[in-house]
């Protein structure tokens, strides 16, 4: 897939240190073998990123982000992995063969191009509107929306003109050719005719952070449908993406971001000194844009639309901005529609104060939630203290979560001891669910367990899901199986109740022996030369059934036998997978809390790898034995499989090798 060699790659990947290069970006203290450090990817107050000297890896514990310095650098730098490599390359002073062919070798010339077609495109726009036909436009921007001529420069905006040509030929004439005019988005090619798909309206050019434009927004200057016209996404716009205004917004040094809704909030606000102003476009906020936000900023300040979806959108903002580690704050506007017209109304001083006075989110959407009860209403009384103690479960750090608990209870005149014994009981039930596995695998585990459901016919339906899925393999009655996946999905509908570090996702013991054993093996062959030995004895690539398991290990297998196996090429093994990728990170940094086997004697290593392998055996077993249903010859036999399962001994011994 990468256009440059396995041999280059290794040698840009040898040649920085992944120590020296993340040590760069993030403060690392040594610690034993590794190196620790607060995760650049999600927010935490006590470090669980990892960096591993010999493995040329890291990973993160608590948000299972993990790779090798390619990795890392794309994705702390939003890099293409071409991107990366080259700035590694230079970093070390390897000079990069040319561009060879490949299929990515395309795409990167296509974004490339497509790049350019936008930059071309944008002159075009704002060209237009300095010209008599852009008149329209500019006394659109100017008299309508006031802005001032600097604002306009500075945000590139531009007017599309009235023909539906005129970008084609231009873009034509400067020699790009009709498929990528077409992937550009930018020009529509129909049967009929090609045309562009901006025209009469006033123009928006959407930056990347790095201020390459990525599409438009074009919005039609008086009540017409759409409002706002859009790019489609392209190989360069990925609208979950990209935050309006980022660009500018990450060198405002200001304390925190403002997120808001549209492109004319961002431009208001900026014009107002607020140049800490970003908004997502049209699309939903979500997780990759809370992340992107993290790299610049420790708190967000929500300045949606006070209409009902600007309340949803906050609302569906919070949990998502909380989970990425930023402090989310809410921003009142005082039944204004939106900062635009806030900061016309009353002025930029008087928005700095609601800035100022902004609540802090988790006490506004108490405040939402209260409007949802009657509390006049006994019963609905309770379920108001159940649903807020149930809510006060997010915070997960103990001191944290009282000073919650102190400051709803006084605003709602709640007794505070009933509310902490309400909210710590629920809390302690959802950590003891929580501490069966690493909070990442909440999310992995619904799709890997989907994954496996097919991979094993899944005829059984529920039944099946619930011995992927359930406490104990399939002992679970096909009803019950049912209940759960369905609260799983109700509660992955509510913003708030998204998967998060707790919440009924969490049900079931879903980090199974099988699946530990599984990981445990792997990282041990990848350690150790006679486990691999053993463990190709006694299983095959078929039995590590989850996730990314039976891939790694056969390239485990396929390594070994070509001379030697590298963690951190194995990191490569998914360049654009970044889930799976972690998966990979998760097992090669597995001995943490056991040891590794080469401190264990050969006793305590058989033992270990017996049972390992019993454990996988086991559960396929009873699942088999599970599904054999009144065939009891068939049963029969399996119970005897089962025996002599138990029976089993790996031995480590030296003299039976
Ligand atoms: P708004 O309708 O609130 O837009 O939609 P706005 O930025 O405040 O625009 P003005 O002040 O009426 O000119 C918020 C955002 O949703 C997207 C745009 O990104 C817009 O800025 N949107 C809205 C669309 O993509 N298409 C539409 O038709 C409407
Ligand atoms: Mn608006």
């Amino acid at each position: 897939m990468p256009r440059y060699s396995e041999e280059i790659i290794e040698q840009v990947r040898e040649a920085n240190d992944i120590v020296d290069v993340i040590g760069s970006y993030v403060r690392l203290t040594k610690k034993g073998a590794n190196y620790f450090g607060l995760c650049p990817f999600h927010g935490e107050k006590t470090p669980s990123f990892s960096v591993s000297p010999q493995k040329q890896i890291y990973y993160c514990f608590g948000c299972g982000a993990g790779g090798n310095v390619i990795n890392f650098l794309m994705e702390y730098e939003n890099l293409s992995f071409t991107e990366a490599l080259k700035n590694l390359a230079d970093r070390a002073n390897i000079q990069l063969p040319e561009a060879g062919g490949g299929e990515s070798s395309e795409l990167t010339a296509m974004k490339k191009r497509l790049y350019d077609i936008n930059k071309e495109a944008a002159y075009f726009y704002y060209e237009k509107l300095k010209s008599p036909e852009g008149g329209i436009g500019l006394s659109y921007f100017e008299e309508n929306r006031k802005l001032s001529k600097a604002t306009i420069t500075h945000f590139g905006l531009g007017y599309s003109g009235k023909e539906r040509g005129e970008l084609y030929k231009r873009l034509k004439d400067k020699g790009y050719d009709d498929e990528s005019l077409k992937a550009s988005g930018l020009i529509i090619f129909d049967e009929r005719q090609i045309s562009d798909r901006f025209w009469n309206r006033v123009m928006f050019p959407i930056m990347d952070q790095n201020s390459r434009v990525v599409g438009f927004g074009g919005r039609v200057m008086g009540d017409g449908k759409p409002k706002y016209l859009n790019s489609p996404e392209t190989p360069i716009f990925d609208k979950s993406s990209v935050l309006y205004g980022l660009n500018f917004a990450k060198k405002s040094r200001k304390k925190q971001l403002l997120l808001c809704e549209g492109y004319m909030d961002v431009i208001a606000l900026h014009q107002a000194g607020f140049t800490n102003a970003v908004a997502s476009l049209g699309t939903a906020f979500n997780e990759k844009h809370a992340r992107l936000l993290k790299r610049y900023t420790d708190e967000v300040v929500l300045t949606q639309d006070s209409d009902e979806a600007g309340i949803k959108a906050k609302l569906r903002a919070f949990p998502i901005l909380r989970d990425a580690g930023l402090n989310v704050r809410i921003l009142d506007m005082k039944g204004y529609k939106d900062p635009d017209e806030f900061i016309k109304a009353k002025g930029a001083e008087a928005y700095e104060e609601l800035i100022r006075k902004a609540e802090n989110a988790f006490m506004y959407e108490a405040e939402v939630i209260r409007g949802q009860y009657d509390l006049s209403d006994p019963a609905m009384k309770t379920k108001f203290y159940e649903e807020l103690a149930e809510k006060l479960c997010m915070f997960t750090e103990s001191l944290e979560r009282d000073n919650y608990i102190q400051a709803i209870s006084h605003k709602y005149m709640i007794n505070y001891e009933e509310l902490k014994k309400l909210t710590e009981y629920r809390f302690l039930k959802s950590a003891s669910r929580r501490r069966e596995e690493p909070s990442y695998f909440e999310k992995q585990r619904a799709s890997s367990g989907n994954e496996e459901l097919k991979r094993r016919g899944g005829s059984a339906g529920a039944a099946s899901a619930a011995a992927a899925s359930g406490p104990s393999r399939g002992r679970i009655g096909a009803g019950d199986a049912a209940s759960q996946g369905g609260k799983a999905a109700e509660a992955s509908k509510t913003s708030s109740q998204r998967p998060r570090k707790i919440g009924p996702r969490t049900e079931g013991r879903s980090f199974n022996a099988s699946l530990k054993s599984q990981r445990l093996l792997l990282s041990w062959c990848i350690a150790s030369p006679e486990v691999l030995k053993a463990v190709r004895k006694n299983l095959s690539a078929e039995d590590f059934y989850e996730g990314v398991n039976r891939e790694l290990y056969t390239e485990i297998v396929r390594e070994s036998e070509q001379g030697g196996i590298s963690a951190s090429r194995l990191m490569e093994l998914y360049p654009e997978d970044e889930e799976k990728r972690s998966l990979v990170g998760l097992i090669l940094n597995f001995d943490t809390g056991y040891k590794n086997p080469d401190e264990l004697n050969s006793f305590e290593l058989s033992k270990a790898v017996t049972k390992a392998v019993q454990s996988i055996k086991g559960e396929q077993l009873d699942l088999e034995i599970e599904k054999s249903g009144d065939d009891l010859g068939a049963l029969q036999r399996l119970f005897e499989r089962k025996n002599e399962l138990q029976r089993l001994r790996i031995s480590f011994d030296e003299e039976e090798g």
